[in-house]
């Protein structure tokens, strides 16, 4: 990239210029990939959004095309927000988006394809009848706080069924409409779902998982082979958390699995910056895809001055882990398409104290893969049990703070001689009967610019390191880490502004600031070549 645009982006999905928040209505359709996306056409701040429009055939290189839904009737004239796509019983999509009306409440409102015969989907047509769904005195809905319609589901009974995102005082809410023909909604009597204390839950993505395999379903299959995944967008701490449970489809109610919880101390599908994510099924590929935006880490002087704000990380297929207790990701197969020669370097021990540089990859753009097997466990700490939040542990345990077992991990965007990295590394501690990895990413020394937030992430990683190797794979991309653990166990993206480690003086590094010594039992890496994006 341009010495004045070093944090701009090689292979991850953005535009050229200006603001961009929540991936929308994304779906395959006549084999094209469609991404739809909040955007500000004037500026690098939100504001006057609409939705833009990529199409793709591999989400990986994408083509842009002219913005597809805009203010443009009553029920949306100050804004369209966040929606969904949803295949009808004829196969044409439609589009469920919230509208801002000309009272500044928010509305849901339908569009259609103007040509179905047209792959690309280039024009949308919106019936007169919008909005299908608002707030009214009698059913005494938040008119600021309604918004961000699914995909639809069809139920057994033929009705269609979808949720809205919305809170009556701190209680988040997972509205329920249903539609016999999709045009004409009636409010269920009951959220689908409801947390107290979670605050408001912004665009909801409900959808079934198999329960065996990593293959996807459709989100309107029904059946003992699968379990349900509500996943909501926290709008008090910009967090994507989600609870695996069961869809009584009778009943029209999602109960999370006993001990999974919805709000901050749940599951989260990362644990660093990625928000407003949303899900498709992939049906000629037989999985589901998962879609996430990431925002920025700087200020929003520094936005506008570089004229851009906000990323969406790389697609991942999602599937239930056979525990049934978590969810796996793991970026689409397609992007190792950019992969250039791989560099595999020999299985190695690593000693307390060491760093070791990985060479031969562009590190500034690339994609890693490392493994750690510990053999010795009898020097590991104790983990005291007040530490129970890894984030703060993370942050009182960076990768500067030597310890037994790890920190051991990779040093990625860093400078020659050390002034800036951003640290993805292990720990391992000791419980009562078990044994703990902590996954930490470190942003503390990842710029010498001081107006960036770098905030330290962490996560513990349900593996047992006894038996299984702990492993590590994260996608560089100039001011981008996404950061892979345990096959997908755990991930962590962070947004990085290097001022040293920009273009070709970026390095990467392995490294093991433990006191004791691991086995890096396999490290590959690759450059990566530079998408066609938009
Ligand atoms: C989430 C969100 C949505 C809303 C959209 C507006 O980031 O706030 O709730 O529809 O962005 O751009």
């Amino acid at each position: 990239t341009p010495t004045s645009q070093p944090y701009r982006t090689g292979y991850h999905f953005q535009p050229p210029k200006n603001w961009i928040n929540d991936p929308n209505g994304p779906m395959i359709y006549k084999g094209i990939y469609h991404l739809f996306y909040q955007y500000n056409p004037k500026g690098a701040q939100w504001g006057n959004i609409v939705w833009a429009h990529s199409t793709s055939r591999d989400l990986v290189n994408w083509t842009p095309h002219p913005i597809a839904i805009f203010p443009s009737q009553p029920s949306d004239i100050n804004g369209t927000w966040s929606g969904s796509a949803t295949f009808l019983k004829t196969g044409i999509p439609a589009i469920l988006y919230t509208g801002i009306n000309t009272q500044g409440q928010q509305v849901q409102n339908v569009a259609f394809p103007k040509d179905p015969s047209d792959p690309y989907l280039i024009k949308w047509v919106k019936p007169h009848d919008n909005p299908l769904m608002a707030p009214t005195p009698q059913n005494r809905i938040n008119a600021s706080s309604f918004r961000d319609p699914t995909t639809s589901w069809l139920g057994p009974d033929g009705r269609w069924r979808v949720i809205i995102g919305s809170k009556v005082d701190r209680k988040g809410l997972a509205m329920l409409y249903t539609s016999q023909n999709f045009d004409h909604w009636v409010q269920s009597p009951q959220p689908l779902h409801s947390a107290e204390g979670t605050g408001m839950w912004e665009c909801p993505d409900f959808f079934p998982v198999a329960i065996d395999g990593s293959v996807g379903v459709d989100t309107s299959t029904l059946a003992p082979s699968v379990k349900h995944v509500l996943k909501v967008s926290l709008d008090d701490t910009k967090h994507d958390v989600y609870t695996i449970g069961t869809y009584d489809h009778v009943k029209d109610v999602y109960t999370p699995d006993e001990g999974s919880r919805e709000g901050d101390l749940g599951l989260r599908y990362d644990y660093g910056k990625y928000y407003a994510s949303k899900t498709f099924f992939d049906g000629p590929k037989n999985r589901r895809v998962l879609l996430g935006w990431i925002n920025e880490s700087s200020s929003v002087e520094a936005d506008i001055k570089k004229g851009w704000s906000g990323v969406h990380a790389i697609p991942r297929q999602i599937w239930l882990h056979r525990s049934r207790k978590q969810l796996l990701q793991w970026p689409v197969k397609e992007i190792e398409k950019l992969r250039g020669t791989p560099v595999y370097l020999p299985s190695k021990v690593i000693g307390g104290g060491s760093v070791l540089e990985v060479p031969g990859v562009t590190a500034v753009q690339a994609d890693v893969e490392i493994s750690f097997q510990v053999s010795d466990f009898s020097k590991a700490e104790i983990l005291d049990p007040s530490w129970s939040n890894p984030q703060l542990l993370c942050s009182r345990k960076g990768a500067s703070v030597k310890g037994s077992l790890g920190p051991f991990g990779l040093l990625v965007l860093a400078s020659k001689d050390l002034q800036e990295y951003t640290a993805v590394f292990f720990r391992i501690f000791k419980s009562k009967d078990k044994h703990v990895v902590l996954m930490c990413s470190d942003q503390s020394r990842s710029s010498l610019n001081q107006q960036n937030d770098k905030t330290t992430y962490g996560t513990f990683v349900d593996i047992d390191p006894v038996h299984e190797k702990l492993s590590l794979r994260s996608l560089i991309d100039h001011s981008i880490v996404e950061s892979f653990g345990g096959k997908g166990k755990s991930c962590i993206t962070a947004r990085v502004y290097p001022t040293l480690a920009i273009n070709e003086d970026a390095h990467l590094y392995a490294f093991n600031y433990g006191a004791q010594s691991v086995k890096i039992t396999s490290w590959s890496a690759w450059s990566m070549k530079k998408a066609h994006i938009n």
